[in-house]
């Protein structure tokens, strides 16, 4: 029955990290998927969310269904976080807001929507991309492409490119876009140049995909939003998609949302309701457990100053990584311009690396990079950082491997 299914090749991403896990070696270093380890180099179990599981467990309650859009909670809650509690899009009702699976099922509900509205749209995505995004959207049937984004001279954005790419865009073409700490690059635009993209955006009736799930990794919870803030100021309709996968330290938990921000109240109520139709073809709807966590300590002044710190501790650490990092090869490979650790910002790292460099890494050092040489920074702590930057800096002087 299955003769002719393929051998699947593996995930980009997950694959190098499986690799990492069977290495037998005992000093190894994983800078592969984007997860926030603390300095001690464990995943951490954030205090605020240990108390609120427990408060919620003790209630004992039913589980019944939730509804296909979610925990009304979590989602009110979500939109605060999102678009700022006092966004006059929230007070009018414009903004429809699901709780999904992670921020991946977030981009693929939005995906299987879309395609519904705009069965004949195609999407734009960053070069280089997310390596996950082009496979998402193409399977909910929607032909992917790409923009310009990375300049490797600078290390930084190819603005002119990008906005090139994407005036030349037909009307209702859609555009998946990084409000903060891009991926792969840790390459981020600046505010000034997100308000010439959103007039680009209006002026030519594209729709934006905003894919947020790193909110308070790159400046903090607010600013990292300052795009999609500026959108609803300028009177987009566009889709945002966030995760607190890596803010909240709960990958497994898969909590993440969908919001569309439309013209009207009722627009948004039309727009829920076939995203609840997607939904309902999909999953049914989602799990209550992490939602019900979250949505209780962001509702609570206390514990939302408390995730508050805990996430400026996180973006700390890995600023800290970042600039040491940068201090220590400019002293031992004094030749080597690795000021794109300092340039960049989030989780990323986007290296330059080419794959001879990081097989020797793999290879003669048991560091782990993923192919495109994107590092995940918070592999990095105080303990393994003199071994990473020495192997980083034999590979980079090593002639035969340019
Ligand atoms: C990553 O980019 O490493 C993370 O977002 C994890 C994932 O799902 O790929």
């Amino acid at each position: 029955m299955f003769q002719h299914i393929k051998a699947f090749g593996g995930d980009p991403i997950f694959r190098i990290g499986a690799a990492y896990q069977a290495d037998p070696r005992d000093v190894k270093v994983n800078l592969t998927v984007g997860l926030y380890y603390d300095e001690q180099g464990r995943l951490p179990v954030l205090d605020v969310a240990r108390r609120a599981e427990q408060a919620w467990a003790e209630k004992n309650l039913p589980r019944g269904y939730l509804p296909m859009e979610g925990l009304a909670t979590y989602r009110e809650q979500v939109q605060k976080l999102i678009f700022g509690a006092d966004n006059s899009a929230l007070a009018q009702g414009r903004i429809a807001t699901i709780q999904t699976l992670g921020g991946t099922g977030a981009l693929k509900v939005g995906g299987d929507f879309l395609h519904l509205a705009y069965p004949n749209s195609e999407m734009w995505i960053s070069d280089p991309a997310w390596d996950n995004h082009h496979s998402i959207f193409q399977g909910a049937g929607i032909p992917t492409h790409s923009y310009r984004y990375y300049d490797a001279r600078t290390q930084g954005v190819d603005f002119a490119g990008l906005m090139a790419d994407i005036r030349a865009l037909p009307e209702h073409s859609i555009v998946l876009l990084h409000p903060c700490c891009h991926n792969p690059t840790g390459a981020d635009l600046t505010d000034e140049q997100w308000l010439e993209i959103i007039d680009v955006l209006r002026d030519q009736r594209l729709i934006a995909f905003m894919d947020m799930a790193y909110q308070g990794f790159g400046r903090s919870l607010d600013e990292d939003a300052f795009a999609i803030r500026a959108m609803v100021e300028a009177g987009l309709t566009f889709f945002v998609a966030s995760s607190f996968s890596k803010n909240f330290s709960y990958y497994a938990e898969r909590c993440g949302s969908l919001s569309v921000v439309c013209q009207s109240a009722d627009e948004a109520q039309r727009v829920l309701g076939q995203l609840q139709a997607v939904v309902r073809r999909i999953y049914s709807n989602p799990p209550s457990h992490g939602g019900q966590a979250i949505a209780s300590v962001l509702a609570d002044p206390e514990l939302f100053a408390e995730w508050q710190a805990e996430v400026e501790c996180m973006r700390d650490r890995i600023a800290t990584m970042r600039r040491l990092a940068h201090e220590r090869l400019q002293e031992i490979a004094p030749n080597y311009d690795s000021s794109y650790f300092v340039k960049q910002r989030g989780m990323f790292c986007y290296t330059g690396l080419n794959l001879a460099q990081l097989e020797a890494l793999r290879r003669d050092h048991a560091v782990y990079i993923i192919d495109s040489g994107r590092i995940s920074m918070p592999g990095l702590n105080q303990d393994n950082l003199e071994y990473f930057v020495q192997a980083l800096a034999q590979v980079v002087t090593d002639d035969s491997l340019a």
